[in-house]
């Protein structure tokens, strides 16, 4: 994923330069740098560049992709499983419906990232003043995508939790442990994914938001 540096309402530029180098030291070099709302200092740095497209871009590619190829396939594995181990394993019977419940969940909300909230938040890119009316709009829209991720990571914590943090039975076959080690890296990958949305593409939209 693609780093960069956001610094808003910064008087001087080394209170810009110093956080910045600071970050650089501890590792996090980004690729881009971003300075909003500082009137002594933005005249002197290189214009914008599409910062949010960037990062909904990333998400897009590295994490909806991912989604809609793997979630069809996991589905089938979890039904069988279950219905081959649920006579033994009651607990596959609640671990397929906090699945199915999520899967249905998380396909529903990519679809309307991509077709209605990512393009509302790419629109800050211009830093076009707002309205009230289109602010409120984009922030129920920024608000909306964190309640949903909120909602999946709770479909997330059930099934690790049914699955007693995805540990293997004894009995286990194949498929099961392959449904399991799946089911991990399912949310290892959503954990990134929302984290990239909570706590990266939705309090940069803010920011900007704010200081259109
Ligand atoms: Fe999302």
């Amino acid at each position: 994923m693609a780093r960069h540096w956001l610094t808003i309402a910064s008087p001087t530029t080394e209170a810009i330069t110093n956080p910045l180098l600071a970050a650089c030291e501890d590792g996090y070099v980004p690729d881009s740098i971003r300075i909003l709302s500082n009137p002594t200092v933005q005249d002197n740095v290189s214009p914008i560049v599409p910062f949010l497209e960037d990062l909904v871009d990333d998400i897009v590619e590295t994490h909806h992709e991912h989604l809609r190829s793997e979630l069809p396939s996991l589905e089938r594995t979890v039904r069988k499983v279950t219905r081959v181990h649920g006579d033994t394993h009651p607990e596959l019977e609640a671990i397929e419906s906090e699945f199915l419940s999520l899967e249905a969940d998380v396909t529903e909300h990519i679809a309307d990232e991509e077709e209605t909230v990512f393009p509302e938040i790419v629109t800050l890119d211009d830093e076009t003043p707002r309205t009230d009316t289109e602010a409120a709009r984009i922030r129920d829209a920024i608000n909306h995508l964190e309640s949903e991720h909120d909602a999946a990571a709770s479909h997330l914590e059930g099934i690790r939790d049914l699955s007693d943090d995805y540990t293997t039975p004894s009995d286990a076959c194949t498929s099961y442990r392959n449904m399991l080690d799946r089911l991990q890296l399912h949310e290892e990958d959503m954990h990134v994914h929302i984290h990239k949305g909570n706590n990266v593409l939705c309090p940069d939209a803010d920011a900007l938001l704010t200081s259109a």
